[in-house]
């Protein structure tokens, strides 16, 4: 776990996303930067990733007499000051000491709100304790004990979560080589918080991800059902194909996350920007479309909206800010990120994000 703690954040410069990810690197050990950064096989989707938003080219118009463009948009009734949410990216203890807390009270000062991981290092009940406007969405792993995921659901309705999020692209971890190569396995302490030792669950559940029992994945029917005992709406994360957006709204889905899990599971897939026009297309309003997976400056946000998405998350650029200088850090983030859409944004000449059509954008050939 890192050493880095919320009193030893001054003097570290942080006037750009790149100075955060630069500054956030270099306090973590090789071995931490290779499983913040890393992705799944030859890392083909992590570069595609980055490599399609580079192939997409904004479309300005000039003169347009609009006034200053407004960013703020509200995703499943929540009001989010940028389209830009954080991503449940779990053993956060390793970036910062205080993880997840201070992400989500960085995002509560700011103005959005973040998805909170169920393999992280603190519990769904101290996050919504830390920051209760912005620990608005609870993520789970639908596999394993029946009863294991009913409780974990069942906290974070009593915590107070607005909704659920649940991935479906991690039956298995994906194949990195990085954990080969460092002889790496994750520590149970930043995994572990909502198990700690003598929980009425053991941690073992936490740990599926990493450690998989061989056990066939859920399907729709069963996890459709079973959330409809339950009062919050979810979000299917890790959608890369219309038909299995179309499946996850048939199945009871408020809504989707277009997401390759940042390129570290299925290497070799499509990049979620390639991905998200014919989702969005496909799913045609019925519930918001979600994006992440590359998302590294404030005009890929405006990127993913005008090519369909109704918000985003940032994993590893949350992760980033905290390492730099926790709570502050993070903040840094969603305001580096909110100055650069205002600017492309009044560039473009197209007004509020959420007025922004799909001319605003096309794709090198
Ligand atoms: C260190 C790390 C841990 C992650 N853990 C989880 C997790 O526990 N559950 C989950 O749904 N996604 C997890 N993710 C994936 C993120 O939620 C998100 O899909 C991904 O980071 C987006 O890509 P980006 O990092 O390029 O923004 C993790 C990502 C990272 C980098």
């Amino acid at each position: 776990m890192t050493s880095r703690t919320t009193s030893n954040h001054e003097g570290i410069r942080l006037r750009t996303l790149s100075e955060i990810e630069q500054a956030g690197l270099r306090t973590l050990d090789r071995v931490i930067v290779e499983y913040l950064q890393g992705g799944a096989g030859a890392e083909l989707t992590l570069a595609r990733n980055r490599s399609d938003f580079d192939r997409i080219r904004f479309v300005p118009r000039v003169m347009s007499g609009r006034p200053y463009p407004s960013t703020a948009t509200t995703l499943l009734g929540v009001d989010l000051r940028i389209p830009v949410m954080t991503a449940p990216f779990g053993s956060d203890g390793y970036f910062h000491a205080d993880g997840h807390l201070a992400v989500a009270r960085a995002n509560e000062r700011f103005g959005t709100c973040g998805i909170v991981p169920e393999a992280g290092t603190f519990s769904a009940e101290q996050v919504a304790e830390a920051a209760p406007k912005a620990a608005t969405f609870g993520q789970l792993h639908p596999m394993g004990s029946e009863a294991n995921f009913r409780s974990m659901v069942r906290r974070y309705v009593d915590a107070g979560y607005r909704g659920l999020v649940l991935t479906l692209d991690c039956p298995t971890p994906g194949w990195r080589e990085h954990f080969l190569l460092n002889d790496f396995t994750v520590d149970s302490r930043v995994v572990s918080g909502n198990y700690p030792p003598g929980a009425e669950i053991d941690m073992e559940r936490a740990l599926e991800q990493l450690n998989p029992r061989g056990e066939p994945p859920w399907s729709w029917d069963k996890l459709g059902s079973l959330l409809a005992e339950y009062p919050l709406p979810w979000l299917a994360k890790g959608v890369l194909t219309p038909e299995d957006a179309l499946a996850a709204l048939d199945a009871g889905a408020a809504g989707v996350v277009v997401s390759n899990h940042g390129g570290r599971q299925l290497d070799g897939v499509r990049s979620t920007i390639e991905a998200l026009e014919p989702i969005a297309s496909a799913v045609g309003g019925r519930g918001p479309v979600v994006l992440d997976s590359g998302i590294r400056r404030g005009s890929d946000v405006v990127k993913a909206i005008a090519l369909g998405a109704d918000a985003v998350l940032i994993g590893r650029l949350a992760a980033y800010g905290i390492a730099a200088a926790g709570e502050h850090g993070a903040h840094q983030v969603l305001d580096l990120l909110r100055r650069e859409i205002e600017t492309v944004l009044v560039l473009l000449g197209r007004g509020d994000i959420t007025d922004l059509d799909r001319a605003a954008v096309e794709w090198e050939e």
